[in-house]
């Protein structure tokens, strides 16, 4: 078994991951949704379980198979995302937010699908969705917080705004627009930006790598709170 030569540096950790896209129905057969494949909040999940941390995924609708050992809550929507988050919130320990949530959604939800013939182009009215990692981050306590912000321009202006607007401890930055990075890809070319000024930049990694990464400076946060 693997664990067996993986330090268990999150052992007594309670890790509440994200993952994926959000769907947000206009119909019962359409919704808006973006284009998260899930990899790298999966990664995270199996990483820190391999590290001995005890996992909870909530993940919107991926084609990834469940990561073993982990506690996996599938939802679709960004509204029954934060609900599945609020219920395990008060056990975890570390949040991280790899989910890439939908920012808005129709107000209402056709009952049933909506007829061409019945009517010319309709326009959509859309409502933003709840901001789940701001509603933690507001009572986030001992907890580390985690957030991603996967841009196409001004990455680390937009980054460290949202690290400050959301008061996260870390937030992992990616521009979108460069090759090997972000959704759908097996590598991501990250920065790590820190609550206290700092930012690291990390070369092209696999997510897996990504991950291990993320939980190392993680611990050392821990470390550095325990003095
Ligand atoms: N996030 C969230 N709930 C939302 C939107 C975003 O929890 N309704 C989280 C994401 O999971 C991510 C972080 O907030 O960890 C940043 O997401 P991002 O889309 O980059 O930021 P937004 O605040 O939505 O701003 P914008 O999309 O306008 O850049
Ligand atoms: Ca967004």
């Amino acid at each position: 078994a693997l664990w067996l030569l993986t330090s268990q540096d999150l052992a007594g950790e309670h890790l509440l991951v994200t993952a994926g896209p959000t769907r947000e129905r206009i119909d019962p057969v359409r919704y808006l949704s973006n284009d998260s494949s899930g990899l790298m909040g999966y990664a995270l999940a199996r990483a820190a379980r391999q590290r001995g941390a005890q996992v909870t995924l909530v993940s919107g609708p991926t084609a990834l198979p469940a990561p073993l050992g982990v506690n996996l809550r599938r939802v679709e929507s960004a509204a029954q995302m934060l609900d599945a988050v609020l219920a395990t919130l008060p056990a975890a320990t570390l949040v991280i937010k790899a989910a890439a949530v939908a920012d808005y959604r129709p107000c209402q939800m056709a009952a049933q699908k909506l007829k061409k013939q019945q009517m010319a182009a309709p326009s959509l009215a859309l409502e933003k969705t709840p901001d789940i990692l701001s509603q933690i981050a507001a009572c986030k306590g001992d907890r580390l917080v985690v957030g991603f912000a996967a841009e196409t321009e001004r990455l680390l202006e937009h980054a460290r705004d949202k690290l400050e607007r959301k008061g996260l401890d870390l937030i992992v930055a990616n521009d979108v627009t460069q090759a090997g990075a972000g959704f759908e890809c097996a590598t991501n070319i990250v920065q790590i930006l820190h609550a206290d000024g700092r930012c690291e930049a990390l070369p092209c990694l696999t997510k897996w790598a990504v991950a291990h990464a993320l939980l190392d400076r993680l611990v050392a946060l821990r470390c550095q709170r325990a003095v």
